[in-house]
């Protein structure tokens, strides 16, 4: 990084140490986000700057709230922002996740507008400011910031300290002008996002719809050859950059006695030798999950022959649980379960295992692994990882992937079997095909799929990311 400080910015810690049994142990959160950084961080040292989440976070963490992680051997800062609870209240469960998530992931339901989780919104995010400026301090230094629970960081860091390069990735879809406009605070929030130096999405379809949303909502110069936007003579790079995963870590997690683990949990969960179609998500209402258990039903209808021949085991981690969309579909995935197993159940076969807690990753790993097929159908999603991450694991070059078409993943992913989530017949017969899908067409289409993964892997998209930013500035900074 050329002598530059990596500052990155993200509401998700990549650790919470918590209280358990009187002890304190940490754990990884559920999402793509931290699974994604947490690697490069690893590479590269530097700042991660983080709400503070845990209920023993204060008891590991200096008086700035700094502690160095991973906790059993750290190569880098986390420094936790406190946020009381009202600030959480309204700046995540509320502006984040009740007006952006929706409101971006374009969902058939309506985002609040609410005034004053707005107002907090911005205040959390100046709250942020200043712990990134104190962390930036006697030095240049590369602030790359996470998503879109920092809309308005970029310009407040870029009004302080205008010789800091500023970059951002949004982890989630960008939508329509028409959808993303219908916000009563859209003018503000693009200006925040054109305080970066580079502004970054997944896809191209997202820096499309960006651009043209910036064109209808603020006074600017938008150079379409070269996708970048001036404002007050500040330049704005808009680019697409597709997340991905470190692949080796999946032979990391499986370890060399994983078919002995397989062993016991297909004991724990008495799976038999039978085929297995996994689903790994947190229970989020972007995911999917009815639809595919709707499809798992359609299948047992029309394929009776399937009947006590596999079992679809859905991992649903508890997510946002505080939020009344959250738990009302948590509710409805369980009862959609328990239907689809009293119909089609018999003697003490299952066809729906639903394991509704947070695993970690050396668990999903073994999942994906085990099973014959892995299944994601995103309403919307920016990229999903759970498809890369199911490729990592599989050096085997068995097992297809049900990809709904919805997701970043499925631009890249094209020897997976792409589906649209909302058509359920179209799901039932993809699983239909997976399930019978001969050895042979099962490694042509992985090993292409392994090739584009390990090839477009999480270091070349860091490494691109940031080295473009660095080559926007005056005093470019190099990454190999
Ligand atoms: C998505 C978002 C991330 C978020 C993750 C988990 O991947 O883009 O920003 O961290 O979901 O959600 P949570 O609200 O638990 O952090």
């Amino acid at each position: 990084l050329g002598g530059a400080k990596l500052i990155v910015v993200a509401n998700r810690e990549p650790y919470i140490h918590r209280y358990r049994d009187g002890e304190i142990e940490w754990i990884r959160p559920a999402g793509g986000l931290t699974t994604a950084l947490d690697p490069v961080m690893r590479a590269c040292g530097g700042v991660w700057v983080a709400h503070g989440s845990g209920d023993a976070d204060l008891e590991v963490s200096d008086s700035k709230g700094r502690v160095g992680v991973p906790p059993d051997d750290p190569s880098y800062t986390l420094r936790r922002v406190w946020l009381t609870k009202e600030e959480e209240e309204q700046y995540y469960y509320g502006f984040a996740n009740s007006t952006l998530w929706p409101l971006c992931h374009q969902v058939y339901c309506r985002p609040t507008f609410e005034p004053a989780h707005w107002e907090t919104y911005r205040q959390v995010n100046e709250k942020f400011a200043e712990a990134v400026l104190e962390e930036a301090q006697g030095g240049p230094a590369l602030v790359f910031v996470q998503d879109y629970h920092f809309a308005l960081l970029p310009s407040l860091l870029k009004q302080a300290r205008p010789d800091l390069i500023v970059a951002q990735f949004w982890h989630i879809p960008w939508p329509s002008a028409e959808i993303f406009n219908v916000c009563p605070w859209a003018k503000q929030i693009v200006e925040g996002m054109l305080g970066n130096d580079l502004m970054s999405f997944h896809i191209q379809s997202h820096c499309n719809n960006f651009l043209e949303t910036v064109d209808r909502t603020v006074e600017c110069r938008i150079d379409r050859e070269k996708f970048s936007v001036t404002r007050n003579e500040h330049e704005t790079q808009v680019r697409p950059h597709a997340i991905s995963v470190d692949p080796d870590l999946a032979a990391e997690y499986l370890g060399d006695d994983w078919e002995r683990n397989a062993a016991r949990i297909r004991r724990k969960y008495r799976l038999g030798d039978l085929p297995i179609l996994v689903g790994v998500d947190r229970v989020d209402y972007t995911k999917g999950i009815p639809e595919r258990l709707n499809a798992v039903d359609r299948l047992l209808d029309q394929h009776p022959e399937w009947k006590g021949k596999f079992h679809f085991l859905q991992i649903g981690a508890p997510s946002r649980t505080h939020l009344p969309a959250y738990r009302d579909l948590n509710e409805s995935v369980h009862q959609l379960a328990e239907q689809i197993n009293w119909k089609h159940g018999k003697d003490r076969w299952k066809p729906v295992i639903l394991l509704n807690e947070h695993h970690g990753p050396k668990d999903v790993t073994l999942l994906y692994r085990m099973a014959a097929g892995c299944v994601v159908t995103s309403l919307h999603d920016g990229m999903n990882l759970v498809a890369k991450e199911y490729v990592s694991a599989r050096s085997d070059e068995q097992g297809a992937l049900i990809l709904s078409n919805f997701t970043g993943a499925s631009r890249e992913l094209t020897d997976a079997i792409l589906v649209n989530p909302f058509d359920v017949q179209e799901v039932a017969t993809a699983f239909h095909e997976a399930l019978s899908m001969p050895s042979e067409e099962q490694r042509r289409r992985m090993r292409r799929m392994r090739k584009t993964v390990s090839e477009n892997n999480i270091y070349r998209w860091a490494g691109r990311l940031l080295s473009e930013v660095g080559k926007m500035v005056d005093d470019p900074l190099e990454m190999d």
